[in-house]
């Protein structure tokens, strides 16, 4: 019942060795030992995800679902400043130049639609936009093909 493919998303990305390389902070005594800012906000999106699902599946309370879904907006507009899409297509090994140009705008996109649902507050229709978050906004980055 309950999918967790995001999990396996960052596996679609490439190797974290490329990933950090591309990067350029190896050893970088400013970073050492601490996760980077592209890192942290995708962590933050992730635990916003996992909260708003937990509130479509009936656990988790509405306040903090939409308090989640503020965050995820928050982050999702800083996507293109964190993976700017000239640099994130070379970072990344499977980032196409095309795929990063679009990808900040899908996020926000779609992150603002779940965003309004909370308006309503109907768990069926923020389940879906939950979903489509994760198909076309996650997804347009995190996916193999
Ligand atoms: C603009 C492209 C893009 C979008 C959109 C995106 N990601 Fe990512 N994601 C990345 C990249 C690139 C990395 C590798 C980051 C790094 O350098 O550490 C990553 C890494 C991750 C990681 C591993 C983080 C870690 O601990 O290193 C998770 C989890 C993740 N993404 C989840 C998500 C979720 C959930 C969403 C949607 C809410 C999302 N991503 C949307 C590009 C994206």
């Amino acid at each position: 019942m309950r999918r967790f493919l995001i999990l396996a998303l960052p596996l679609a990305l490439g190797t974290s060795a490329a990933v950090l390389a591309g990067c350029g902070q190896i050893g970088g005594p400013k970073y050492a030992g601490q996760p980077t800012e592209q890192a942290r906000s995708m962590q933050a999106m992730l635990a916003d995800v996992n909260q708003i699902r937990a509130f479509t599946y009936g656990s988790g309370d509405l306040p903090a679902a939409r308090a989640a879904a503020d965050d995820l907006v928050v982050w999702s507009n800083r996507m293109a400043e964190l993976f700017p899409p000239n640099q994130a297509s070379v970072d990344y090994v499977d980032m196409s130049p095309e795929r990063a140009k679009n990808a900040p705008a899908a996020m926000q996109r779609t992150a603002l639609a779940l965003q309004q649902a909370f308006a309503k507050g109907d768990r069926g229709v923020i389940g879906q936009r939950l979903a489509t978050v994760e198909k076309d906004g996650c997804g347009f980055c995190h996916r193999s093909h």
